[in-house]
C-alpha cells in the first residue's frame, strides 16, 4: 500500500531522516519503534506531506504520491494524526465532527458520526460540550474520532496516547484496533508504551537516528535483544 524509497528529509540544512526504505502492507499495523530524536515524527509528517523531502520516493497504492499536498494526500484517504492533537476549541464536540466529515453526504456523515461515538462512548456524552472545555484525554479521543470519521484507508498515528492516564491509554488503543477491524484501515503507529503498542500491532519497524535499521519484524519475533539494539547501542 505504502512504499518509500531513498527517503532523505529535514529541517533547514539539517537533514533528519537520512534515506528511509521500507514497504507498507494493506490492513496490517506497524509499530515505529525508536529513541526519541530518531526521526519517527519526522517521517510521519513528511509522509502526510507537511514537510518536502529533499531526496527519494513516496508510493501510495502505486501513485507516486511525494509531491502532492498533504489536502491532496487526505482526498487519496491518508489520515494524519500529529503528536498532540487538535480540535477547534470554540466549536462543540458535534461541531468538530461534522467539521472533519464535511467531503461526506449528510447521511453518510450521521451515521459514521454515531460509529465515532460508539468507539468514543465518552464523546457522546460530550456531544454539546466545548471542545476548549475537555479534557486533554477527551480532547484526544475528539481527534482521533475527526480522523476516523473520513473513514481514511492509511493512517498515521503519531502518540494516539501520548499525556493519557494508563486507563485512558488502554481506552485509546482498543479504539483503534476496533476501528481498524470495523473499516479494515492500514496503519502506521508510533507509541511511546511500547508494550501497549505491540498489542494492537503485527509488524514493528525499528528507527535510529533518521534510519529504519531492519526490514518489518512480525510483532511476535520482535525480542528484548532488539530493544537494546535500537535503545542503547
Ligand atoms: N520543526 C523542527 N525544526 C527543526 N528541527 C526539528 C523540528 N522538529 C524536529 N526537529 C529535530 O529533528 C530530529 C528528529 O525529531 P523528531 O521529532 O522527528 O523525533 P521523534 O523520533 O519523533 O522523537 P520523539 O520520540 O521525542 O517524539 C530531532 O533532533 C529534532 O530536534
Ligand atoms: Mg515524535
Amino acid at each position: 500500500m505504502l512504499k518509500i524509497e531513498g527517503l532523505k528529509a529535514g529541517y533547514g540544512k539539517r537533514e533528519v531522516l537520512h534515506g528511509i526504505n521500507l514497504e507498507i502492507k494493506e490492513n496490517f499495523t506497524y509499530l515505529l519503534v525508536g529513541p526519541n530524536g530518531a526521526g519517527k515524527s519526522t517521517l510521519l509528517k513528511t509522509i502526510a506531506g507537511f514537510l518536502r523531502p529533499e531526496e527519494g520516493k513516496i508510493y501510495f497504492k502505486g501513485e507516486d504520491i511525494t509531491f502532492l499536498s498533504p489536502a491532496e494526500r487526505s482526498k487519496r484517504k491518508i489520515g494524519y494524526f500529529f503528536q498532540g492533537g487538535e480540535v477547534f476549541r470554540n466549536l462543540t464536540v458535534k461541531e468538530n465532527l461534522e467539521i472533519a466529515g464535511l467531503s461526506l453526504e449528510r447521511k453518510e456523515l450521521l451515521s459514521r458520526i454515531e460509529v465515532i461515538y460508539e468507539l468514543f462512548p465518552k464523546l457522546k456524552k460530550l456531544k454539546n460540550r466545548r471542545a476548549g472545555l475537555l479534557s486533554g484525554g477527551e480532547r484526544h479521543q475528539l481527534s482521533l474520532g475527526m480522523i476516523f470519521l473520513k473513514k481514511p484507508e492509511f493512517i498515521l498515528l503519531d502518540e494516539p496516547s501520548a499525556g493519557l492516564a494508563p486507563s485512558v491509554v488502554k481506552e485509546v488503543l482498543l479504539a483503534i484496533k476496533k476501528m481498524k477491524e470495523m473499516d479494515s484501515v492500514t496503519i502506521l503507529l508510533v507509541e511511546q508504551n511500547i508494550s501497549e503498542g505491540l498489542k494492537i500491532s503485527d509488524f514493528v519497524y525499528p528507527m535510529k537516528t533518521g534510519k529504519i535499521i531492519s526490514s518489518a519484524v512480525p510483532v511476535k519475533e520482535f525480542k528484548l535483544d532488539m530493544m537494546e539494539e535500537i535503545f542503547f547501542k
